[in-house]
């Protein structure tokens, strides 16, 4: 009997996925949720066929250096920033992430941010739960927030979590501008009841701007002080991207100033950690990086993840076609079918 392929899994997920995998695999599976250091990624990644990572793991030449086993990262989560691809490929290891799954979920929390961020909701919540209400007679004119029906909602980077943030943009009666390398085919644009418009345009023009952009090097602070600066002083701002593509330390001093109203921020430079000055300011509204956390969308996602090793090492139904792979080309390269 041949031994049975080793799957890492580097962050706790549900035990019905852990399941599944172990069907196939001899599965080690981490309990607690930590980050690990190249070195410690380097060596758990040394004896293994596969590993399902989250984004605190970052897979790049360091950490594959030498390994001469290992076949699939499985990423659980749509964006990669974690892991470098090019690597990866030199490597002939496979990469996947979650796309899609999680779009609508995504979506969702984009606008639970902004309806947040827009009426005050954490800061109102905050002085309620001070006892603040009960010893003061509410003024006619307090806790006045911003409207949302109406405005205008903008939108940085116009994929599938931006499209599906528009299209919800129609029950509140917005105009929706986006920007994005390239336009929309026009059949989506209508759909979306959007309208392609330039950066500066976008900044300027937007009363709600949502950033939705994947995290490349040329998207790091590609909101900082001089595009802050071209925004409304009423504008709202939702990151629920990336940190690192907003300059925190700029933000925090804009909200601060009053030269923009208010943010519904995820994600965060650095995070878990997260800049102190935001930390003070009553007018962000901050949650952490939780806008896929639904127990559908993340269910889905773990068992996306399942399925690219599954069928990636040549198991299952799908065998030898993992449903999302990132770099497909080296499956070409593998000389036999892990089977
Ligand atoms: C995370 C995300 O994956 O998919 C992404 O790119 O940022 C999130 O869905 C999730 O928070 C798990 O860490």
């Amino acid at each position: 009997m041949t031994a049975k392929l080793k799957v890492w899994v580097s962050r706790p997920i549900f035990p019905e996925v852990l399941a599944r995998l172990a069907g196939y695999f001899d599965v080690q599976a981490e309990a607690a949720d930590r980050s690990y250091s190249a070195a410690e990624l380097k060596d758990k990644l040394a004896g293994v066929d596969a590993a399902l990572v989250g984004l605190a793991d970052r897979v790049d030449a360091t950490v594959l250096e030498g390994n001469q086993r290992l076949k699939v990262i499985a990423n659980l989560g749509v964006g990669y920033n974690n892991l470098d691809i090019d690597a990866l490929t030199r490597a002939g290891v496979l990469a996947s992430n979650t796309p899609d799954i999680l779009n609508e979920t995504v979506a969702d929390f984009a606008w639970a941010l902004m309806l947040a961020a827009a009426r005050r909701v954490g800061a109102a919540e905050r002085w309620l739960r001070t006892g603040q209400w009960a010893g003061s007679r509410l003024r006619f004119d307090d806790w006045m927030g911003l409207d949302v029906h109406g405005r205008t909602l903008g939108i940085l980077g116009m994929g599938r979590i931006g499209q599906a943030i528009a299209r919800r943009g129609a029950g509140f009666d917005m105009r929706v501008i986006y920007h994005n390398r390239s336009r929309l085919p026009e059949p989506l644009e209508r759909e979306c009841r959007a309208c392609l418009v330039s950066k500066p345009e976008l900044l300027q023009q937007a009363d709600f701007l949502i950033l939705v952009l994947p995290f490349t090097p040329e998207n790091h602070h590609a909101i900082g002080a001089p595009e802050l600066a071209q925004m409304k002083r009423t504008a709202v701002l939702v990151n629920i991207a990336r940190g690192g593509i907003v300059d925190d330390a700029a933000l925090a001093e804009s909200l601060r100033e009053g030269r923009i109203a208010a943010a519904g921020l995820d994600v965060f430079e650095g995070e878990p950690a997260v800049h102190p000055d935001l930390m003070v300011l009553d007018n962000a509204v901050l949650s952490p990086h939780i806008a896929s956390a639904s127990e559908d969308t993340r269910r889905g996602m773990a068992n996306m993840a399942a399925d690219n090793v599954i069928a990636a090492l040549g198991y299952g139904e799908a065998a030898g076609k993992p449903p999302t792979p990132l770099n497909p080309v080296v499956m070409n390269r593998w000389k036999t079918p892990k089977a």
